[in-house]
């Protein structure tokens, strides 16, 4: 792979290497994109404050996250269709995620199944799961989860109505592609794409393989989502889950103080704050707006997790100093995915790394655990 300086170098050479309309999958946000843009535009806002003559000679960027050693203070996020950015996806990433030491989580609506990844990988990962309408279902996919001996279930609650995102539409977008002129002839352009799908476990959903709905375009992702999961989802549902699941559970969506306030009574180990990189409510502010709130109302009562809009390892400090204890990465990883499969992740990772490492030394800090808010120039930083 040339040389990739960046997150932004490998979305590039994933928008030239994936079949638009799984790239366009991953770039969207809802609606107008109102929620998409804040993410990112508030994060660069926020301007940290330099520090100079502190020994930074010794950094050390390992934490735990929802209580399971990580050498780095982020977890790759679950991502549908993973392995549409690439062949066999989910389990390079989950390879890569290892090999770095930090945790990787497989969604609901991956490609290659909790078995495929299962069996391909030596240490265990997270699943994520998506509340269907028929339980029973549900807890077959969290059975199927307690079987491969997944560490962390993670609860996605923002996520039971689908946001549109109009590029879906408009490119038609299926599990495998359908095979329609426009598609072909895109997919002739990405030859290493092709082969590398071609060879891989799966081209479908394969965690919902068996599971045959009885009507409709069962490849698209908005027909499951509004056909299959339940809109009816409340609290009550993450305390059966809670009594079904037996290790840590992790709340993914939480996105304003009354919500995190009940979240932290549900005896979950964390949650993620996330406005699920402005896919969902248009509209919203952006994330990282909200995670102080969150955190000064429940930081010292759950463990705070954060994604939406992280690009950097900039934006990694800024989440944890205003109150996260760890990220989750979505698209910056699923750029690296597509850009060069399990090297791109390792590619994306170590970018990641490499900032957070310099951003901590120049603003003073030494460990994950001492990042806080006074690496952020609020005025008063400054004196
Ligand atoms: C699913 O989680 C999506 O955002 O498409």
């Amino acid at each position: 792979m040339k040389t990739m300086t960046c997150i932004e170098d490998l979305r590039q050479l994933a928008s030239r290497k994936v079949p638009r309309a799984f790239f366009d999958y991953v770039e969207a946000g809802s609606y107008a994109e109102e929620t998409l843009r804040a993410n990112r535009t508030d994060f660069e806002q926020i301007k940290f404050s330099q520090r100079v003559l502190v020994d930074a000679s010794n950094r050390d960027l390992s934490t735990t996250i929802a209580g399971e050693p990580a050498k780095l203070p982020f977890a790759l996020a679950p991502i549908g269709l993973c392995g549409m950015q690439h062949g066999d996806g989910e389990i390079l990433a989950c390879r890569a995620a290892h090999e770095a030491g930090i945790p990787f989580c497989l969604s609901t609506m991956s490609i290659c199944s909790i078995e495929d990844v299962a069996e391909s990988v030596d240490k265990p990962f997270w699943f994520q799961v998506y509340v269907m309408k028929d339980r029973g279902f549900t807890r077959s996919l969290i059975d199927r989860a307690i079987a491969a001996k997944c560490s962390a279930l993670v609860l996605t609650v923002d996520l039971q109505v689908l946001g549109q995102r109009h590029c879906d539409i408009r490119n038609g977008m299926t599990v495998p592609p359908e095979l329609k002129l426009k598609n072909l002839l895109d997919i002739m352009t990405k030859p290493a794409w092709a082969l590398s799908v071609l060879h891989g476990k799966r081209k479908s959903f394969g965690n919902l393989a068996g599971y045959v709905p009885d009507q409709g375009n069962i490849n698209s992702l908005s027909y499951w989502i509004a056909n299959q999961f339940d809109p009816a989802l409340t609290w009550k549902d993450v305390e059966w889950i809670k009594g079904i699941w037996p290790g840590t559970l992790i709340l993914k969506g939480i996105f304003n103080v009354a919500d995190a306030r009940i979240a932290a009574q549900t005896g979950a180990a964390a949650m993620v704050v996330s406005n699920h990189g402005g896919r969902q409510l248009d509209g919203a502010c952006s994330a990282i707006s909200v995670l102080p709130h969150i955190a000064d109302a429940v930081g010292s009562d759950i463990e705070i997790m954060f994604d939406s809009g992280i690009r950097s390892g900039q934006d990694v400090m800024r989440a944890l100093a205003l109150g996260a204890r760890s990220c989750l990465i979505g698209r910056a990883y699923v750029y690296g995915l597509g850009a060069g499969g399990r090297k791109g992740v390792l590619r994306a990772i170590d970018i990641l790394r490499r900032e957070l490492d310099v951003t901590m030394a120049l603003t003073g800090v030494n460990r994950v655990e001492a990042i806080g808010r006074q690496v952020i120039a609020d005025g008063k930083a400054y004196f």
